[in-house]
């Protein structure tokens, strides 16, 4: 894994946009994972600034996001997707119908991750996923103890994961109790990997990144065995120990 060490949140942001726009301009068409979160807002709004200042085009970028929550709609504000749409998709030229994100209110689940699967591999596979860690080291929403072979599939979130996602919400019993995720698999088979981690709140976990085992007990381990690993870590998120 390559490290980049940064200072704060907004070198994470600048670095990681620095990055991704490389790429859109240099690759042509290409497939973006994105992840949401808090972590990487910084980041959408960097490539938001930059698309506005020197017009990169996103024209031939298709993208394919981590997770969704079950049960909110797609125009929700708590969804994802209405995340992306705010932060990033409203604000670029890129096609809608060329951004993806798992469909939390599908009558069937259990196919509408074989779709969202199927649809990835289809698409010729992720180019580059962003990426952010939650405090248990979960990695889109696989908690611990998801399979490392796990492909696109429907979650029950962890407490401690529903209560780090409560401050978006009113109320703690209106954050969702199921999600559909990317699976570990999945997000192993993209070709690049970029994670984002910033803040106190993750030193403990990127600590454990750096110096722990590889184990389902803590799924962004995995990350150490993926060819090409780009962590983009700020000082305080580097203070753990
Ligand atoms: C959420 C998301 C993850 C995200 C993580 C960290 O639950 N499903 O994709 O990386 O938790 O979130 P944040 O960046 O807000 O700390």
């Amino acid at each position: 894994m390559n490290i980049i060490k940064v200072e704060s949140y907004d070198e994470m942001s600048q670095k990681a946009a620095e990055l991704i726009i490389e790429k859109v301009k240099n690759v042509g068409r290409m497939n973006l994972g994105l992840a949401t979160g808090g972590t990487p807002k910084g980041l959408y709004q960097k490539l938001v600034e930059d698309h506005k200042a020197n017009g990169t085009s996103y024209k031939e970028v298709t993208t394919f996001n981590l997770d969704e929550y079950v049960g909110l709609s797609a125009t929700h504000p708590n969804s994802y997707n209405d995340y992306m749409n705010r932060f990033l998709f409203n604000h670029i030229n890129i096609d809608k119908s060329n951004t993806h994100l798992p469909n939390g209110l599908a009558s069937d689940l259990e196919k509408e991750c074989k779709r969202y699967e199927a649809n990835i591999d289809a698409s010729g596979g992720i180019d580059l996923q962003v990426l952010g860690i939650g405090e248990n080291g979960h990695i889109g929403f696989n908690e611990p103890g998801t399979s490392f072979d796990s492909r696109t599939h429907v979650v029950k979130l962890e407490e401690s994961t529903r209560k780090a996602n409560s401050r978006y919400f009113q109320a703690m019993d209106e954050v969702p109790t199921h999600a559909i995720t990317m699976g570990i698999a999945t997000i192993m088979k993209s070709k690049e990997i970029l994670l984002l981690v910033s803040g106190a709140r993750k030193a403990k976990a990127m600590h454990r990144l750096l110096n722990g085992e590889v184990s389902s007990a803590f799924p962004a381990s995995i990350l150490k065995q993926h060819r090409n690993v780009t962590i983009v870590a700020d000082h305080q998120a580097r203070s753990g120990g």
